[in-house]
Order: structure tokens, then C-alpha cells, then sequence
């Protein structure tokens, strides 16, 4: 876990390839001590230019990608490095399109997993950090112990956290903070992941949600998820869990993997008769009960079976969840309705069409319950807001504002509601600061930018997607749209 990340030129592997349906040319190699991604894309006008990429997330199980910052944006390389075809192409979801993707943002929530001591981004911002994103690569001792420096600081008088010596939920949930995602994971009010520390329990943060299948052990995406559906788990208790098998110190190498697992099997599975009797020809006890699954190419998917299987012929593969239409709670002994409507909201959100209706229901009842939730404010807007509602959005985005002034995501639907009821004034000033702190958003610099045109303002709509040009060099909605921009202002004045 270690070398989970780190610094671009520690982990660089120079390649190129062409992005068929863009046409675009990809290239990363080393020069001057430094990373970089060259682009060519071309399309008329054609775009072309070079990134400097900064980090590597990836040990390279799977794959890498790289990240790259500029002016303080922080932005995922849309070329990744994929590691099954020893070869570079277009981030997953990326390959079909017709031009250079627009900038991806890197989220702290996206971070927090791969690095340790992630950062906020700054306040109204999805991806702008005025300060390091993090302190250091890798999943570092801090990630599973706490804040060791205050233990250096003080001479060893502030605790370490000891993992072991934890109640089984606190213990749980370090691991779990990284290796649990769920179908959806939804925020407590005015919390975020990011803020975990070990020692806490992560219910505190997150609420995880899964669909219900038919055979509740057949689903299983997680190691966390198929692990607690184990025999081995369900009838050793909360004395069993992840470090029953795994050091969290120490990697086995391959030569010693199969004495490694089986040394920790045998903890329990101890009864001299069975060990002497039980598959004597063959000491990898996990080759048939924990076999591999196809999903090794796949991340965020367990590809070690964790259910520990009786029979190992039973394959994971064909245990894809048959997936019913109702969420339920996981881990998650602090969920409440008001995390189940936010989860309903996400599925919605995610094209689960048939939720929007449970969403509105359930959020609407939230909203009752506590007024002052911001994010159940938020997600109502929305739908209302897309439901055709634009009063009632409205009025549900202004709170959000009351209670969080930088919220972006309120601040933009608002004016998206203003420019409908004729309010561009009142557009142009809540769009200008969302846009000033998310200058690398093509959304965001589109509306401005239409804003700004209807006012009759060509000077300003020009320099706005200049501006996000920087960071969206190859999108041609805004090559259009600046094209556009001189007719605009002749066309108003
Ligand atoms: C909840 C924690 C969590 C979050 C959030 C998360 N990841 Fe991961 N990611 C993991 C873990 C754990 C692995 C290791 C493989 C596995 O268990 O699936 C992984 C694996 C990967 C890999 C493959 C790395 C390799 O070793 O080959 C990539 C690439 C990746 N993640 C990118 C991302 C990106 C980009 C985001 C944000 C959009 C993200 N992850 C968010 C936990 C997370
Ligand atoms: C992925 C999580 C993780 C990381 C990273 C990690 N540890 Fe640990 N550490 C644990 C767990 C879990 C235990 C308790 C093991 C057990 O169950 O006995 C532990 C136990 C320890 C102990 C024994 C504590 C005691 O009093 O028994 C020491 C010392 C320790 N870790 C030091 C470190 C140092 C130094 C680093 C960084 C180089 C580090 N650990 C990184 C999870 C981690
Ligand atoms: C801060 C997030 C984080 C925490 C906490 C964490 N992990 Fe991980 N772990 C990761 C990521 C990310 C990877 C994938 C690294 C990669 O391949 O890119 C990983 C990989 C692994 C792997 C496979 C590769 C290896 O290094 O052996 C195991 C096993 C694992 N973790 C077990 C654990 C256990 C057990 C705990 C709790 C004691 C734990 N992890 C806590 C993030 C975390
Ligand atoms: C912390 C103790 C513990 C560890 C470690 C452990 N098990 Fe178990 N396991 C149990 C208990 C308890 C049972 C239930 C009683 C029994 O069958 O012995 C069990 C049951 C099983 C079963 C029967 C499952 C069923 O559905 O009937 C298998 C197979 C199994 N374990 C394999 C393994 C393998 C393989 C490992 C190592 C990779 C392992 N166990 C590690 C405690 C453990
Ligand atoms: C009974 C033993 C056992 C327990 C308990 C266990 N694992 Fe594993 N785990 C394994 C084995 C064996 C592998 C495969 C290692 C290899 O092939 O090198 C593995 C692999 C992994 C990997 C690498 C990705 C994959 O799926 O192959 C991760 C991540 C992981 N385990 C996380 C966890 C977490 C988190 C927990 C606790 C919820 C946990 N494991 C509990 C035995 C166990
Ligand atoms: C060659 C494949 C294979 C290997 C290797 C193997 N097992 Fe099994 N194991 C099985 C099968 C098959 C069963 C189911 C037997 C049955 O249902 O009659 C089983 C059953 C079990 C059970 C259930 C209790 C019992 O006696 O039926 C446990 C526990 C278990 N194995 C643990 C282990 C451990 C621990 C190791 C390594 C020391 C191991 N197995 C190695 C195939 C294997």
C-alpha cells in the first residue's frame, strides 16, 4: 500500500498511443527531470500541447494513472496506463469520445483512499487547493495510526493509534474507510470522509448502501462486504477481521505467499487430524478456497474470493448480483431515513430513473424533519429544478446559500433558474465567483459565457472561455462558443 502513489517521476512508464474516435495522440515521457502528457489533437482549430504531470496514483496491479496541477486545479490525466495490456489508452468511460475529454477534477473524496493526509480543497471549489492536496504519497503509517508527528512532537506523550487495542467497530473502520464503497455511500450532515481518523468509527462520516439481491451472500463487491458473509467471519465474531489474514506491514512475496495465508489459516483451522488429513497434496489452502475472479481487471472490485467458500467451485463470476430495486443499509449502525433518501437521490442521480419519485418522497420528509440540512436542500433543488419546479428550486437553492454561501453546486442551479425568470443581473453575480473558483469547469464557463453575451458583455464572455480554455484545450463547444462571442456583443448593443 505503500506505493500506492507518489511523485509522477517515481513511478513513470513512457508510452503513446492515438485515441481512435478522437483522433487525438497521446504521448507521456520523461524530459528535463520531469513528467509530461503531450496532446495533439487535430481537429480545426487543432489543439496541441503538453501537461506536466505531478503524481501517479496506482501501484500498477491494475493500473495507473497520472495527475497533473495547473494553477492549482488539481486534473487526472485522461490517459491511463493499464497494466493487463502493458500499454497507455483513454481512462475508463473516456475511450468513445469525439474530441479531448474536458478536465477531469480530482476530489479530495477521490484522494482520500489513495494518499495520506488529504486536504480539503478550498471552500467553493471542487478541486482548487491553494495548499498541497496532501502531505505524502502512498498509504503512510498516519493512514491506519493517526497523526504520528504530534507523537514525535510531544516525545511520545500524544497516543498513537493502536489498531488492536480498539473496540471492533473503531478497528473495522480503518480499513473499512478505504476497501468500502458500497453501491452508494452517502455523507452524514456536514461531514466528510475526508475528515476520518482512525480511531473514529467511519459511521460517523458515511452511510453505505447496497441493493438487495435475491441471495444476499451471492452479492459481494467488496473483500469487506464478502468477508462478513464468511463462515470462518460469522462464527469467529468480532475476534476475526482483515489482520486476522493480512499484515498490514508486510506484503508476502510471491515465493512465500501460499505458507504465508496458510500459516494464517492454521491460527484457527488447528485440529492436528485435520491438517494432517485435509488436502495434504496441496498446501495452498486459498488456491480453492479463496480462488481469483475475472474481476482482476476491474477496480474497486474484489478479485480475491472473500466469502472463503466450503465448495470452491462456486464462482464468483457467476454470482453477479441480481439486483432489486430496494437500497439497504450496510456497516452502517448510525444510518438513518434521511442517509436512505440522500442514497435513493444518488441512484436517481446515477440514471435509476425509477428512484426519483422514492428520492422526492423520502428527501421531502427529511427536509420537514431538519430544515437546515444542507444537502438534503441541495438535492431537492435539483429535483425539483429538473422536474420543472423552477420556483421551488429556487427558493431551495437560496437556502442552501443562507446556510452554506460558497456552495457551488446551489450557486449554479440558482442562476440557471435566474436566467429562466429573466434575472441576468442576478445570474451574472452568482455565476462570476462560482466561476472564479472553478475556472477549469466547462459547464460553469458555458453559462457565464451565455450570460455574459445576453447582458451584451462580448469582451467578458470572451475572456471567460479563454479562460477555461487553458484547462479544456481540445473541447470544441468552446472553440464554437468563442467564435460566437464577437457577434454577441453586435448583436445586443
Ligand atoms: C473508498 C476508497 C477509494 C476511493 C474513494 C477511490 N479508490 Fe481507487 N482504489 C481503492 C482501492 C482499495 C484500490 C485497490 C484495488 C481494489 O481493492 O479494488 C483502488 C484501486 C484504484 C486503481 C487501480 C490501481 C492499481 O493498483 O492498479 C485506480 C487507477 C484507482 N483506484 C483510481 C481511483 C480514482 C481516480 C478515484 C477517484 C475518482 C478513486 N480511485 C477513488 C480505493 C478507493
Ligand atoms: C494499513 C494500515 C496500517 C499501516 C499503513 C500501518 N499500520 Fe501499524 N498497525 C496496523 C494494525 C491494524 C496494527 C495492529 C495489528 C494487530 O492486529 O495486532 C498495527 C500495529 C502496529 C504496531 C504495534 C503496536 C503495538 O503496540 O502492538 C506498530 C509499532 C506499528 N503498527 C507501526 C507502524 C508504522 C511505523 C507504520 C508506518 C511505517 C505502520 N505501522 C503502518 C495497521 C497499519
Ligand atoms: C487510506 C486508505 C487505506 C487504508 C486505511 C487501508 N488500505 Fe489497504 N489499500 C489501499 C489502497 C489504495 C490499495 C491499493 C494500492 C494499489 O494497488 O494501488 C490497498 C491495497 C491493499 C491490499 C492489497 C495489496 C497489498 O498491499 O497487500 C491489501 C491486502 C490491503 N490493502 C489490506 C488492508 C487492510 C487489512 C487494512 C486495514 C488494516 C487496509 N488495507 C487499510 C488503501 C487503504
Ligand atoms: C480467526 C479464525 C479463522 C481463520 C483465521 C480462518 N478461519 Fe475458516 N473458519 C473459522 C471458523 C470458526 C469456522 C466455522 C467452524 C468450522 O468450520 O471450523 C470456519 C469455517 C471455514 C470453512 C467452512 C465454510 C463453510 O461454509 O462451511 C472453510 C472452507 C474455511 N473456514 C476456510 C478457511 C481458510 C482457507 C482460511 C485461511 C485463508 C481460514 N478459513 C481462516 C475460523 C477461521
Ligand atoms: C481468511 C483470510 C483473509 C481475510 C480475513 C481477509 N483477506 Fe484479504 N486476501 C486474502 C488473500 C489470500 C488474498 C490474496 C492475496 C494474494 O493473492 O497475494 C487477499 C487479497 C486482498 C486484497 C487484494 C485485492 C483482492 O481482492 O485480491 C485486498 C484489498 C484485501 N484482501 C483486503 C481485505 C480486507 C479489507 C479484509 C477485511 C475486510 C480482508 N482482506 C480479509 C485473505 C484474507
Ligand atoms: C484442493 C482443494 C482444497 C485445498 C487445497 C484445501 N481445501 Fe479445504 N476443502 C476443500 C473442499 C472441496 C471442502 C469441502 C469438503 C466437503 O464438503 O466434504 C473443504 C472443506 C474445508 C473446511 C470445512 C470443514 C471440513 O472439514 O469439511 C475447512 C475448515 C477447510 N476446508 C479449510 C481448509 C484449509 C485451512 C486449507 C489449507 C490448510 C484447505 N482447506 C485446503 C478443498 C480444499
Amino acid at each position: 500500500m505503500a506505493n500506492a502513489s507518489g511523485l509522477a517521476m517515481d513511478h513513470l512508464i513512457p508510452g503513446e498511443f492515438t485515441n481512435a474516435s478522437s483522433g487525438t495522440k497521446y504521448r507521456i515521457h520523461a524530459e528535463d527531470g520531469a513528467a509530461w502528457l503531450d496532446f495533439d489533437d487535430p481537429q480545426t482549430p487543432p489543439a496541441k500541447g503538453r501537461m506536466k504531470l505531478d503524481y501517479f496514483l496506482g501501484s500498477g496491479h491494475l493500473g495507473i494513472t497520472y495527475l497533473y496541477s495547473l494553477n492549482k486545479y488539481l486534473l487526472e490525466s485522461p490517459a491511463a496506463y493499464y497494466t493487463s495490456a502493458n500499454g497507455y489508452d483513454m481512462k475508463p468511460g473516456f475511450g468513445g469520445l469525439r474530441e479531448m475529454p474536458p478536465a477531469i477534477p480530482m476530489e479530495a473524496t477521490c484522494l482520500r483512499c489513495h494518499m495520506s493526509g488529504v486536504q480539503h480543497s478550498d471552500p467553493g471549489s471542487l478541486n482548487h487547493y491553494s495548499e498541497e492536496p496532501f502531505h505524502s504519497g502512498g498509504i503512510t503509517c498516519e493512514s491506519c495510526h493517526g497523526d504520528t508527528r504530534e507523537h514525535v512532537l510531544t516525545g511520545g506523550k500524544a497516543a498513537v493509534v493502536n489498531p488492536a487495542t480498539l473496540d471492533p467497530e473503531r478497528r473495522d473502520s480503518i480499513c473499512m474507510s478505504c476497501h468500502l464503497e458500497g453501491d452508494v455511500s452517502v455523507e452524514k450532515d456536514g461531514r466528510s470522509p475526508v475528515d476520518f481518523k482512525p480511531g473514529e468509527s467511519i459511521s460517523r462520516y458515511l452511510s453505505y448502501f447496497v441493493y438487495v439481491s435475491a441471495d444476499a451472500t451471492a452479492r459481494g463487491v467488496s473483500e469487506v462486504e464478502q468477508f462478513n458473509t464468511s463462515m470462518c467471519k460469522r462464527a469467529s465474531g468480532s475476534k476475526m477481521s482483515c489482520t486476522s489474514c493480512h499484515d498490514p506491514h508486510y506484503t508476502p512475496p510471491a515465493a512465500e505467499r501460499v505458507a504465508f495465508y496458510r500459516g494464517k489459516c492454521l491460527a484457527c483451522h488447528n485440529q492436528p487430524s485435520f491438517v494432517r488429513e485435509h488436502h495434504p497434496e496441496n498446501p495452498d489452502c486459498t488456491s480453492c478456497h479463496m480462488p481469483r475472479s475475472k474481476a482482476e481487471n476491474i477496480p474497486h472490485v474484489a478479485w480475491t474470493d472473500h466469502r472463503i467458500l466450503r465448495h470452491p467451485a462456486m464462482n464468483l463470476a457467476d454470482a453477479s448480483p441480481v439486483r432489486s430495486d430496494d437500497l439497504v443499509a450496510i456497516f452502517s449502525p448510525s444510518s438513518t431515513p434521511r442517509d436512505l433518501a440522500l442514497a435513493y437521490y444518488a441512484a436517481a442521480m446515477e440514471g435509476h430513473s425509477s428512484d426519483r419519485e422514492r428520492a422526492y418522497t423520502t428527501l421531502t420528509a427529511a427536509h420537514q424533519a431538519n430544515p437546515d440540512d444542507v444537502q438534503v436542500l441541495r438535492s431537492l433543488g435539483i429535483l425539483a429544478g429538473t422536474g420543472g419546479d423552477s420556483q421551488l428550486a429556487g427558493e431551495l437553492f437560496r437556502n442552501v446559500l443562507k446556510l452554506s454561501p460558497t456552495d457551488q453546486t446551489a450557486a449554479s442551479n440558482l442562476a440557471v433558474v435566474e436566467v429562466r425568470t429573466g434575472d441576468l443581473q442576478g445570474a451574472l453575480a452568482l455565476l462570476q465567483p462560482v466561476f472564479n473558483r472553478n475556472q477549469d469547469s466547462l459547464g460553469l464557463a458555458m453559462n457565464l459565457a451565455a450570460v455574459e453575451c445576453l447582458l451584451g458583455n462580448g469582451t467578458a464572455a470572451r475572456s471567460t472561455i479563454e479562460t477555461a480554455l487553458k484547462y479544456n484545450p481540445g473541447s470544441r463547444e468552446l472553440t464554437n462558443r468563442l467564435q460566437q462571442t464577437s457577434s454577441c456583443t453586435a448583436r445586443l448593443k
